[in-house]
C-alpha cells in the first residue's frame, strides 16, 4: 500500500522495527509501536514524533494473546489501520547461548505464536473494511533448515508459508499480505554473531527496501538478492548435496 497513514509495528523498540518506524514517520502518519523495553521504545517514538508523526506505544509481550488482540483493536479504533507489521522476533544467541530446549520453545512462542497473535486480530479489522495490508517478517533462514538454528529456521518457515497462503486467500477480500525475508541486517540480533555475515546490510537500508516492497504490495520482499538467490538454491538442491556444506556452517554462540 502506498502512503499508509495508520501503521502498527511490533518489535519497534529495536533494530528493523525501529528503523521501519523511523522510515514511515512523517506528518499525517499515526504509528502504533510495541515492544517490551520501555526506554528504547519511548526513544523510538520520540524520534518519530520529531519527524512529525503521531505515536502510541504499548509494552506488550507478543506471546500474550489477549492483551495484544485488545491493543490491536484499540489502535484501530483510534486510527483505522492501513498496515500491520508483525516484526517482533528472537533468535538463539540474542543474549543467551545456543538453542536449548527452553530457547527452542521460546523462539516458537515469539516468532510463530507472536506473529499469529498479531496478524489474526489485525485481519479481523482489515477484512471487515475490505482494505489494508499485513507484513510478516520472516527471514532468508526460512528457505532451508540450518543446523545452527533449527527452531529459528522452522519458526520463520512457518510464518513465511502462512503469509504466502493468506495472501492468496485474502486478495479477493481486498487485504494485502507480504512476507519479508531479510538476509543479515545489522541489529542487536546479529550483533552477537561472531561469524562472518555475507552482505550484512545497514538497518535503515533494510527498512527502505521493506517500505518500497510494501508500497508495491510485493508477495515476497527478499534481500539482498545474492543471498536470496543462494537461499533459493540451497532449498532447491537435494539435501544429500547441501547437508555436508550446511554442517560446516558456524552456529550462534
Ligand atoms: N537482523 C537480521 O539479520 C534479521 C534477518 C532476518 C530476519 N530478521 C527478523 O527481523 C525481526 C526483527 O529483528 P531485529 O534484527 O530487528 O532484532 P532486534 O533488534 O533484536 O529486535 C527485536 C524486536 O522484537 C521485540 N521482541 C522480541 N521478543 C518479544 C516479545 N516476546 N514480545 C514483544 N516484543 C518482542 C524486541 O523488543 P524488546 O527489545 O523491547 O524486548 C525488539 O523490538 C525479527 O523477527 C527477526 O527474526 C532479522
Amino acid at each position: 500500500m502506498r502512503n499508509p497513514k495508520s501503521i502498527l509495528i511490533t518489535g519497534a523498540s529495536s533494530g528493523i522495527g525501529a528503523a521501519l518506524a523511523r522510515a514511515y514517520a512523517r506528518p499525517g502518519v499515526y504509528l502504533a509501536l510495541s515492544g517490551r523495553d520501555q526506554e528504547r521504545l519511548a526513544a523510538v517514538a520520540a524520534a518519530c514524533r520529531e519527524a512529525g508523526a503521531a505515536t502510541a506505544t504499548a509494552l506488550i509481550d507478543v506471546t500474550e494473546r489477549a492483551p495484544l488482540a485488545r491493543w490491536v483493536g484499540e489502535v484501530d479504533q483510534a486510527a483505522a489501520l492501513d498496515l500491520v507489521i508483525a516484526n517482533a522476533g528472537i533468535s538463539a544467541g540474542t543474549g543467551r547461548s545456543g538453542e536449548s530446549d527452553a530457547q527452542a520453545r521460546e523462539i516458537m512462542a515469539v516468532n510463530l505464536d507472536g506473529v499469529v497473535n498479531t496478524v489474526l486480530p489485525a485481519l479481523e479489522v482489515l477484512r471487515a473494511r475490505r482494505r489494508g495490508q499485513v507484513a510478516i517478517v520472516s527471514s532468508l533462514a526460512a528457505f532451508r533448515g540450518f543446523p545452527g538454528a533449527p527452531a529459528y529456521c522452522a519458526s520463520k518457515a512457518a510464518v513465511k508459508v502462512w503469509g504466502e497462503a493468506l495472501r492468496g486467500h485474502l486478495a479477493a477480500e481486498g487485504v494485502g499480505v507480504s512476507v519479508v525475508c531479510p538476509g543479515f541486517v545489522r541489529s542487536p540480533m546479529t550483533a552477537v554473531n561472531a561469524f562472518p555475515m555475507p552482505f550484512l546490510m545497514e538497518v535503515d537500508r533494510a527498512a527502505a527496501l521493506i517500505k518500497r516492497g510494501l508500497a508495491r504490495n510485493k508477495a515476497r520482499i527478499a534481500f539482498p538478492w545474492p543471498l536470496a538467490a543462494a537461499a533459493w538454491l540451497l532449498a532447491a538442491l537435494p539435501p544429500a548435496l547441501t547437508d555436508p556444506l550446511l554442517r560446516r556452517m558456524p552456529e550462534k554462540g
